[in-house]
């Protein structure tokens, strides 16, 4: 039969990410492409759960985390026959033996999911390596942040690679995940209209947004120590730059693509001294009124010390030096407690070099490509056209490039999608080691001259787009951020 058949051991089994996004993503995978019979997710926790506390707990997160119309009891019923629970003290190596009665010997894929803090990798890979459990259709998933700089992920690299060979090791980044993202590759290799205007010649500068209105909620204590640059810098947004500044690949096969993408992580121009400070805005922020609702400071919430200067937000302005862009800026900007959730991508072009209309050109008249990816799925292209009546009068016209033909066809979560991939072994939407390493080695010196600044971190009030430095930021430039769907 066609349906999928797979063992999943999720380590952080019951942790935020797996209630948040795991499970209810391999609930949506059950609904969309069924499960054989034998398939089983056994989630692992430190603490003992009964299975019967532990499916109470999945139910009343799936219900308010699924979107809506999602839920259905005859499918959680189903759903749920494939759960398990077990725990497991991750330095104990005996403790994993709860593992064998629940695996299946046969030649399934089993994959083991790393959800936890990352300094917990390789006692996780050392104990499963001990028992015999890593077999040759093991393959291991990797959650971000892996390690805090270049030199604890290197030494998980390190340690990893003496259990699971790199076809075995999936790193992931849910950016890479989302629908639009893979739009993207189509946009950009498909059509000659956009592929030859890619570069310098025509492209002014790009942006790229990751917006969120929630503030840390409860994870005060991992956040204070990974703050936003290695929460998103590192990862989703460094990986959507090099989605974007790539060259083609020659074919679409995953380390094809990720050749490519890791060419672009060489060529950004390094930041250090007195760069750093000029080219990184780095802020927290404080109280404030989001949505109507007062909010409280980072410094107030839960698990946050009170003279912490954690970021929770970060701008930046990246040069990639190479001939499709040379001097084209790529603005990177994400932040907590901002006015809403988005991720959006802007490309803006240059402006026509010669204008012969009366309408005055501001820079509104310039082309622009507008990648939204949240909350909402589209992408704009703003042209130019004429005003409809006498005279010559010229508009900007706003040209819809979405799907129009989807119908009911629900997008897949990127979790679900990425989880598919791991039981199909499709690595094309993974980090291989090379690229991990080499998008630590660019923020290290972000990082160490953060470390060792005395400066605190700008503030912003909860609801604002952030402090007034990453206005500044594009404003030396003559340049301003764009407000359309995200302002
Ligand atoms: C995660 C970060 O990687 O991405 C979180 O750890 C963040 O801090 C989340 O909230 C955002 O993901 P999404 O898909 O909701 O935009």
């Amino acid at each position: 039969s066609n349906n999928l058949l797979f063992d999943l051991v999720l380590f952080g089994g019951t942790g935020d990410l797996a209630m948040r996004k795991l499970l209810p993503s391999l609930y949506q995978l059950y609904r969309t492409a069924a499960f054989h019979s034998g398939t089983s997710i056994i989630a692992v926790g430190r603490s003992a759960l009964s299975r019967e506390a532990f499916l109470t707990k999945v139910r009343d997160k799936l219900e308010q985390y699924l979107p809506e119309g999602s839920w259905d009891t005859v499918s959680w019923q189903q759903f749920s026959k494939h759960l398990q629970c077990v725990s497991i003290q991750a330095n104990k190596t005996e403790s994993y033996r709860e593992l064998i009665p629940l695996l299946s010997e046969d030649h399934r894929p089993r994959t083991f999911y790393f959800s936890t803090h990352s300094s917990l990798y390789t006692a996780m890979a050392s104990s499963l390596g001990a028992l015999g459990l890593i077999t040759p259709s093991a393959r291991v998933v990797l959650e971000k942040p892996i390690g805090r700089d270049l030199g604890t992920a290197r030494n998980i690299s390190h340690q990893m690679s003496n259990y699971f060979t790199e076809s075995q090791i999936y790193r992931i980044d849910h950016y890479l995940g989302k629908e639009t993202v893979q739009n993207l590759l189509v946009l950009r290799f498909a059509n000659p209209l956009f592929e030859s205007l890619w570069n310098h010649h025509y492209i002014d500068h790009i942006q790229i947004t990751i917006s969120e209105s929630i503030g840390v909620e409860g994870r005060g204590e991992f956040y204070e120590e990974t703050g936003a640059l290695r929460d998103i810098v590192q990862n989703h947004l460094l990986q959507l730059l090099c989605i974007l500044a790539m060259e083609p690949p020659a074919t679409i096969e995953p380390d094809r693509i990720r050749d490519e993408k890791l060419k672009v992580l060489f060529a950004l121009q390094p930041l250090k001294g007195d760069d750093i400070s000029r080219n990184v805005v780095r802020g927290q922020y404080t109280q404030g009124v989001l949505d109507t609702k007062k909010c409280s400071a980072y410094t107030e919430e839960e698990g946050v010390a009170e003279s912490s200067t954690i970021e929770t937000f970060v701008a930046m302005k990246i040069l990639i030096d190479n001939m499709r862009w040379s001097g084209v800026p790529f603005y990177l900007r994400t932040g907590k407690r901002l006015p809403n959730r988005s991720c959006e991508i802007v490309v803006q072009f240059k402006e026509i070099p010669h204008w012969i209309f009366d309408t005055p050109r501001g820079q509104l008249m310039s082309n622009q490509l507008v990648i939204t990816l949240q909350p909402d799925e589209s992408i704009t292209l703003r042209l130019c056209g004429k005003r409809l009546g006498p005279g010559i009068d010229v508009r900007t016209i706003d040209l819809n490039l979405n799907p129009s033909s989807r119908g009911n066809k629900r997008s897949a979560d990127a979790y679900e999608r990425l989880l598919l991939d791991v039981i199909k072994g499709d690595q094309t939407l993974f980090l291989r080691q090379d690229e991990l390493e080499q998008a630590w080695h660019w923020i290290d010196p972000i990082l160490e001259d953060w470390e060792s600044s005395s400066s605190p971190p700008e503030y912003y009030a909860c609801g604002s787009w952030g402090p007034a430095g990453s206005t500044l930021l594009l404003a030396k430039d003559g340049r301003l951020w764009h407000e359309g769907v995200s302002g």
